[in-house]
């Protein structure tokens, strides 16, 4: 177990499969941590992926596959504590009593809550107001998801930091009012990298269906590099430097995705071979393509070879997942009972 070594956790969504914008805005990084030698705590959302539902979707699926892919890419069960939260359901209990010192209008102000509401303003045919009370309370969720097994560090993307910071906030709270009981964590930001679309979008994603897949076979990849669009004329890059964050923003968006990849992928001399073609305004879009294409493919092979791997079975990811969930839960219940007791309802006297 962790003992006086500081613990570090994440949770992801369970989305099924991953793409490259999943694996350089968050995998990589996870990896990179838990080969730091740091105590990892890495677990599945799946409560959270209920509070967006609309109808039903196979999410223990999703999540086993998930997991196979996180394992082929580095993530190592006997390194980092992977679990799922709903097998740690006193993360549910915590959750109710950190309720209890959260106010409404807090919740009402997330970014998150706030986005979905005024995307739900333009949908025609919308009725009322159908956000549901899960999804108002997903920062309470996570607050319990961090407090629970007293992380001291959260790494999260920019786009989490503030429910970070809402989860300090409730444990600041729940302190001051019933006693120092909480440990109040900290965010760390990661070093994401967020990719392009495929087609140039801003974000690469599975439902936006520009994604280029971890799993994909060489065929599929070179499909999707072909299609990218390249019929644009070079902007000229009038920058001496060379580094894919300067001069990808500054050619079509559609090529900037295939620099940013190639940058990613290929030996930098390969990588610099081609931004000199591109500086010279030749003909080399049909080159460029295979090219990146193949080093896709070789990036990909490993981890499709171990994603089959027979080793990584679904039974493999079940072994591992029921193991961890019996590791966690002694931490995450020490945790809620000390807040009961604090609370005054005391501790339980019988859990199922
Ligand atoms: N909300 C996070 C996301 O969408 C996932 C998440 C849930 C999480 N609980 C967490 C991340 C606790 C960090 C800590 O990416």
């Amino acid at each position: 177990m962790a003992g006086e070594q500081e613990v570090i956790l994440s949770g992801i969504r369970p989305t099924g499969q991953l793409h490259y914008g999943n694996y350089f805005g968050a995998i990589r990084d996870f990896v990179r941590l838990q080969e730091a030698g740091h105590y990892c705590y890495y677990f599945i959302a799946d409560y959270h992926a209920l509070t967006t539902i609309t109808e039903k979707e196979d999410f223990f699926r999703q999540t086993l596959d998930m997991l196979r892919t996180y394992v082929a890419c580095g993530l190592d069960p006997r390194k980092s504590l992977i679990y799922r939260q709903s097998d740690l359901p006193c993360t549910a209990e915590l959750t109710l009593l950190l309720g209890m010192v959260t106010n409404i209008g807090h919740l009402e102000r997330g970014t998150t809550y706030k986005d979905k509401l005024s995307k739900l303003a333009e949908t025609p045919g919308a009725e009322g107001n159908p956000l549901s009370y899960g999804l108002l309370g997903y920062p309470v969720l996570m607050a319990a998801d961090i407090l629970i097994v007293r992380a001291d560090k959260v790494p999260v993307g920019d786009d989490q930091r503030q429910h970070v910071e809402m989860a300090m906030d409730i444990a600041q709270k729940f302190n001051h009012r019933f006693g120092e009981v909480l440990k109040v964590p900290a965010p760390v930001s990661r070093e994401a990298l967020r990719l392009p679309g495929l087609d140039g979008a801003a974000k690469m994603g599975k439902s936006e269906h520009n994604a280029l897949d971890l799993l994909d076979d060489p065929e599929t990849v070179l499909r999707k590099i072909k299609a990218v669009q390249t019929t644009t004329d070079p902007l000229p890059l009038d920058v001496e430097s060379d580094d894919p964050d300067v001069v990808s923003p500054r050619m079509p968006t559609t090529v900037g995705v295939l620099y940013r990849l190639l940058s990613l992928l290929a030996p930098e001399d390969v990588y610099s071979d081609f931004l000199g073609k591109y500086r010279r305004g030749e003909k080399f879009y049909n080159t460029l393509k295979t090219t990146l294409a193949q080093y896709v493919s070789a990036f990909n092979a490993p981890i499709i070879e171990r994603f089959n791997d027979p080793a990584h079975s679904d039974d493999f990811v079940m072994d591992f997942l029921r193991e961890n969930a019996r590791k966690v839960t002694p931490v995450a219940l020490a945790t809620v009972e000390a807040c009961r007791e604090a609370m005054g309802i005391g501790r339980a006297l019988f859990r199922a």
